[in-house]
C-alpha cells in the first residue's frame, strides 16, 4: 500500500468495497485539503477541474475558497451547480469559442474569459464591450512529462502568439485586462520555471498595459513513484514572488499571484480499486487481468504514465511470494495494459503472487482518472466514493446500462 493517507487504508477499503462492489475510485478530502494548505501563499488557487470534475469535489474546493477554471460550457455548468459564483469565481480557458451559444452564455453570466487567441478577442468583444478578460500567452517554449501535456512553443495549440497583436481589439471594445497568464505544460521542471518567468517580465515590460494578477497556471508535480521527491512548493511560491515583486514595481501598483493546478490539488487523493478476475500464461508471459481497463484510467496507455500498484489479498493473507506480472483489463484491445512503460507495451511489474478475487489498487489517480474515462466497449461509468470527516459516500454512481443506451434510442 502506498502510504499517503490514514483514511485510504486497507480496512476503509474492504469496507467501501462490500457495500459499493469493485470497479470504483475513493478519493480521501483529507489529502485534497493538505494541499490547499501547502498553497496558502498564493493570493488565489484556482482549480483546474478538468483533472476531476466530479461536482462534489468542486463543492469541496469551494468551502475551502479554492476558485474554478472551466475549459467548457459543461465545466461551466458543474461549477454553477457546484455553487460557483460565475462572475466572481469562475474563468473560462480557450483557445476558441466552441459556438455562438457559448459567446452568449459567457455574457449573459458575465464570466471572466482567459483568452488563447485573437480570435476570441474579436467575438468577444462584438457582444461585450468591455468584458473582463486574461491573456494566455504561449512563451514560445513548453515542458511536459510528455510531449502531449506540453503547452508552450509552435507544437502546441495554446495560447497567444504574439501579445501586441491583441492591443488593437483590447481598445476597440475597452477589454478589462484583470491579467497575463502563462501555462506551459503539466509537470514543472525548475531548470525552465526562471526562463518563464523571466518572460512574464518581458511580457509585461514590453505590453505596458495595467494589469492586477499574473497567473502561474499549473503543471505542478507529485512523485507517482516512491521514490520520486515531493514538488518544492516553496520554491516555486520564492520564485513566482520575486517576479511578481518586480512586475509590481515597475506597474507600479501591487500584483497578484494565482496558481491553476489540477494535478497537484486532486491526484494524491485518489485511488483506482478493481479485481482480479482472470489470470493467463502466454508463452512466458504472465498476465493478471483486473476488471477496469483503459475506458477507466487511461493515463497508461496514453503517455505510458506510470501508477503505483498495490494489492490486497481477498483472504486477508499476505502474500510473501513475489512475482512478475503484466496487468491488463477487459477491453478487447491488447494495448489495454497498465503496466506498460515508455520503452515497452508489453513490460511487467513485480508484485505480491495474486490470485482471483484479489484487489488490485491503482495509486494517484485522482487526477485525470475519473475525468478522462469514457464507454469504450460499452462499458458503464464506475462510482465515486469520498471520504470526509471520517465517513464515506457515494458522490456518483454506477452508470446504469438503461442509462448509456437512453440516448441512442430514439
Ligand atoms: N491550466 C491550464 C490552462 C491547463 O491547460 C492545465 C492542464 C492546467 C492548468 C492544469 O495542469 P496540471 O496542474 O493538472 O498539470 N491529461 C494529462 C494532463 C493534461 C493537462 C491539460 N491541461 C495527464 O493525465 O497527465
Amino acid at each position: 500500500m502506498k502510504n499517503n493517507s490514514k483514511n485510504l487504508n486497507k480496512k476503509y477499503i474492504l469496507q467501501i468495497i462490500e457495500k459499493y462492489q469493485t470497479p470504483l475510485w475513493i478519493y480521501d478530502s483529507n489529502i485534497i485539503k493538505d494541499r490547499i494548505l501547502q498553497l496558502k501563499k498564493f493570493d488565489s488557487i484556482r482549480f483546474a477541474q478538468k483533472a476531476c470534475s466530479n461536482i462534489h469535489i468542486l463543492k469541496f474546493m469551494k468551502e475551502n475558497n479554492v476558485k474554478v477554471d472551466a475549459v467548457s460550457e459543461g465545466e461551466i455548468e458543474r461549477a454553477i451547480y457546484a455553487g460557483y459564483n460565475p462572475e466572481k469565481d469562475i474563468v473560462f480557458t480557450s483557445d476558441l469559442f466552441e459556438s455562438n451559444k457559448l459567446i452568449k452564455k459567457i455574457v449573459s453570466l458575465n464570466i471572466t474569459v482567459n483568452i488563447g487567441s485573437i480570435n476570441m478577442l474579436e467575438q468577444l468583444g462584438k457582444l461585450s464591450l468591455g468584458h473582463k478578460i486574461w491573456l494566455r500567452i504561449n512563451p514560445k517554449f513548453g515542458y511536459g512529462h510528455n510531449e502531449k501535456t506540453n503547452t508552450g512553443g509552435e507544437n502546441s495549440k495554446h495560447g497567444i502568439w504574439n501579445i501586441q497583436k491583441s492591443l488593437y481589439y483590447i481598445k476597440k471594445y475597452k477589454f478589462k485586462l484583470v491579467g497575463i497568464h502563462m501555462h506551459i505544460g503539466s509537470g514543472i521542471n525548475f531548470n525552465n520555471l526562471k526562463k518563464v518567468c523571466k518572460k512574464m517580465i518581458e511580457t509585461i515590460f514590453n505590453f505596458k498595459q495595467k494589469i492586477k494578477f499574473i497567473s502561474t497556471g499549473g503543471g505542478l508535480s507529485i512523485p507517482y513513484k516512491l521514490n520520486e521527491k515531493k514538488f518544492n512548493v516553496d520554491n516555486f511560491f520564492n520564485i513566482w514572488d520575486k517576479t511578481r515583486k518586480k512586475i509590481s514595481q515597475y506597474i507600479g501598483n501591487p500584483i497578484k499571484l494565482e496558481i491553476e493546478p489540477g494535478r497537484f490539488l486532486v491526484a494524491e487523493s485518489g485511488i483506482l480499486v478493481s479485481k482480479v478476475r482472470s489470470i493467463k500464461k502466454m508463452g512466458k508471459k504472465k498476465y493478471t487481468l483486473v476488471n477496469v481497463g483503459f475506458n477507466e484510467l487511461i493515463r497508461p496507455v496514453l503517455y505510458s504514465s506510470y501508477h503505483h500498484i498495490s494489492i490486497i489479498k481477498r483472504n486477508k493473507e499476505k502474500s510473501k511470494k513475489m512475482e512478475k506480472t503484466i496487468i491488463g483489463g477487459p477491453l478487447c484491445e491488447s494495448g489495454d495494459i497498465f503496466t506498460q512503460t515508455k520503452k515497452k507495451m508489453i513490460s511487467h511489474r513485480l508484485l505480491p503472487k495474486l490470485d482471483i478475487g484479489d484487489y488490485v489498487i491503482f495509486h494517484d489517480t485522482g487526477a485525470y482518472g475519473a475525468s478522462m474515462s469514457s464507454n469504450y466497449n460499452s462499458r458503464p461509468l464506475i462510482p465515486e466514493i469520498l471520504i470526509e470527516n471520517k465517513k464515506f459516500r457515494i458522490i456518483r454512481k454506477r452508470q446504469t446500462f438503461k442509462e448509456m443506451l437512453m440516448l441512442e434510442k430514439i
